[in-house]
């Protein structure tokens, strides 16, 4: 039995436990850890899960999953230094945040491994990037990735890769939301009602995605196939093109990539 404790039980840490108890763990195998007792008590309610303190997390877990934002990280790591070694595997999802700050400031030999996961954990959809750090093996990651499969896809970086993925899968589905917002918008610019333009545009998104997850052809072949000459899409993409919707996605991730960077330099100064 594999006891994993989740330290910062929010949007994403929570998502995990739900995926977690889903794909068959245990409420026995799983433990997490929040600042606030109100929402620890929410949490052990709604899953069955125990909340403790962090030394009995680092006590009690095989693998410790810190969760908290990255603005929050200092707190956690003093509360883990003293409480962890080279038995205990450590996994961050925090954006922007190196596993040689975690090698630093924890005791010599503890195994860092750090993911970049994204919401789409909580329908057990996630894209998650795993990358190994200095003391962590390929068994480390194996069982990472085994975790982390239970809510979603996981493909395996090396970390000179993380500010990317965070900038293109991490915040991805927000640009989708953001897309599929302004969309619906359009729909009440032509006079649609709001839940008709909702419906229309969301089961396109589905239907479009699973296209694109079934993998047999080039987005630009199914975008071709929807684009039928002197037709409507190829007015509509006309517009794209000179608003320049391609080069704004290009600099939008850039700058993305770039915030992720510097998230990581706060912590490179000590
Ligand atoms: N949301 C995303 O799209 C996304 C995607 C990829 C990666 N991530 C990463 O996932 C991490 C969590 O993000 P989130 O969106 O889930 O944030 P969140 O909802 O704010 O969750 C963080 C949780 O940790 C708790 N916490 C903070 N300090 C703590 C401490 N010292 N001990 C115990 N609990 C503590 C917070 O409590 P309070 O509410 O009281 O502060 C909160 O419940 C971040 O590092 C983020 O970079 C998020």
């Amino acid at each position: 039995m594999t006891t994993i404790a989740v330290l910062g039980a929010g949007k994403i840490g929570e998502a995990l436990l739900a995926g977690l108890l889903q794909a068959g763990r245990s409420v026995q195998e799983l433990l997490f850890t929040e600042r606030h007792p109100e929402r620890a008590a929410e949490l052990t309610a709604r899953y069955g899960v125990a909340g403790v303190e962090v030394d009995e997390a680092a006590k009690r877990a095989d693998v410790l999953v810190v969760a908290v934002k990255p603005q929050d990280i200092d707190p956690v790591l003093a509360e883990l230094a003293p409480v962890v070694d080279s038995a205990s595997l450590v996994v961050s999802l925090c954006a922007g945040l190196p596993t040689a700050l975690y090698e630093r400031r924890l005791p010599a030999g503890v195994p860092v491994v750090r993911v970049m996961p994204n919401t789409p954990m909580v329908v057990g959809e996630a894209m998650s990037a795993v990358s190994p750090g200095t003391h962590a093996t390929p068994e480390h990651v194996a069982l990472v990735t085994d975790l982390l499969s239970a809510v979603g896809q996981v493909i395996e970086v090396p970390e000179s890769q993380q500010d990317a993925v965070t900038a293109l899968s991490g915040s991805g589905p927000a640009y989708f939301f953001y897309l599929v917002e302004a969309m619906i918008d359009a729909g009440i610019l032509l006079g649609l009602p709001r839940a008709v333009a909702e419906k229309l545009i969301v089961q396109s998104a589905v239907g479009a995605a699973k296209m694109l997850a079934e993998g047999t052809e080039h987005p630009v072949i199914l975008r071709e196939a929807v684009t039928s000459p002197a037709g409507t899409t190829i007015n509509a993409i006309r517009e794209l093109e000179k608003h320049g919707v391609r080069a704004a996605l290009l600099d939008a991730i850039e700058a993305a990539r770039d915030r992720s960077v510097e998230l990581g330099k706060a912590h490179e100064e000590e």
